[in-house]
């Protein structure tokens, strides 16, 4: 009898992840019914949401993962035994597959991949990261040409196609990093006009250097240090995109955040989102995206781990922001 193994969530994290909060299981690979399908899950997307899935707060957009349940995570795989006549063997499907080898499924969640398009370039591109930074770029911050945008993670799956598609658009783009290599990789290979390293003492110097017009648009993506010097510089009617605050995950007590008075004076515009609230938009974005892709307009990079096993650690390689691109677990 075959087998197949699963990441479950066994405890919740206090602050940073640790091993001990997962347990790989193995069970028996399942047999599809009537109308199912088996799917040989064959790449995970790790997520800097997964650790919000993790803690016990219920009052979020979307309920915790229950102790002793397959991790929540998205994942690409392939039908390779049906029972379903429209997942015939061989449909590529992504959706929300949980840290785990092998799934059952009717279908439900689930979305059609074209096989031509490459495992990468759909996790990187075509799903979670390229949805919410097109979303967060176009529904929410409304750019026009001309104006200056920032945006912090700007190496990350996001930010670099945040700031990519502003560029494109015409807007003189800053993006916040925390390393060098990452520095020389949005100004040299993706074209922004200005990187800054959020460690450095003198960043509020810097930025200040890098906008002499100020700040229209903020795509904020991790809190942090360089949030207030950020929004100190923002623009009258400026326009910010809170798209993720991954600097306060592991805490237990959020940072203070920016004071209202500047909201009123700069008579600012701010907006949080998530992508669960627009899962009726993701075909148009997508389509959107892959057209951006075809044409040259987008480059990307993925961090690729190998085996499910590796899988529970190479999480907090978002955290301490030693992932060089889209994080990826390959089976
Ligand atoms: N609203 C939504 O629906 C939605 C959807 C997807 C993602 N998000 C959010 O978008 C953000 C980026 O996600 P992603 O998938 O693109 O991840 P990512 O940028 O590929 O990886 C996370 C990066 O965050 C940076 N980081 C980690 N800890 C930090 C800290 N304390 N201070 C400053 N930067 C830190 C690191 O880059 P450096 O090396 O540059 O520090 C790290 O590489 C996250 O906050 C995520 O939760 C939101």
């Amino acid at each position: 009898m075959q087998t197949y193994r699963a990441v479950h969530l066994i405890d919740r994290p206090q602050q940073e992840i640790t091993a001990d909060v997962f347990s790989i299981e193995t069970a028996t690979i399942p047999t599809p019914q009537d109308g199912e399908f088996l799917v040989k899950v064959t790449h995970l997307s790790l997520d800097p949401a997964m650790r919000g899935w993790m803690s016990s707060d219920e009052n979020s957009y979307i309920p915790p993962v229950k102790l002793g349940e397959v991790m929540r995570a998205s994942g690409l795989g392939e039908v390779v035994s049906s029972k379903h006549p429209d997942y015939p063997e061989g449909t590529k499907v992504l959706g929300m597959t949980g840290m785990q080898e092998y799934l059952i499924s009717d279908g439900t969640g689930l979305n059609k991949i074209p096989a031509e398009i490459p495992a990468e370039a759909v996790l990187a591109v075509i799903s979670l990261p390229g949805v919410t930074a097109y979303h967060g770029l176009y529904q929410v911050l409304q750019p026009k040409p001309g104006q200056t945008l920032v945006v912090t993670a700007a190496a990350g799956s996001v930010g670099s196609l945040v700031g990519q598609m502003a560029k494109n658009l015409g807007l003189r783009v800053v993006g916040v990093v925390g390393s060098e290599e990452k520095a020389q990789w949005i100004t040299q290979e993706l074209g922004f006009n200005a990187a800054l390293n959020y460690h450095d003492q003198d960043f509020a110097e810097q930025l200040a250097a890098a906008t002499p017009d100020g700040i229209d648009l903020f795509f904020e993506n991790t809190g942090g240090v360089a949030q207030a010097p950020i929004f100190a510089r923002m623009n009258a009617h400026g326009r910010i995109a809170v798209c993720g605050l991954i600097a306060e995950y592991n805490k237990d007590q959020p940072d203070p955040g920016p004071s209202w008075m500047n909201i009123i004076k700069r008579r600012l515009s701010i907006q949080g989102f998530t992508m669960p609230d627009h899962f009726d938009r993701f075909a148009d974005y997508g389509q959107a995206l892959g057209g951006m892709l075809m044409k040259g307009e987008l480059k990307y990079r993925t961090h690729v781990i190998h085996g499910i096993e590796n899988a529970p650690d190479a999480i907090k390689l978002l955290f301490s922001g030693d992932n060089k691109g889209k994080l990826i677990v390959e089976f």
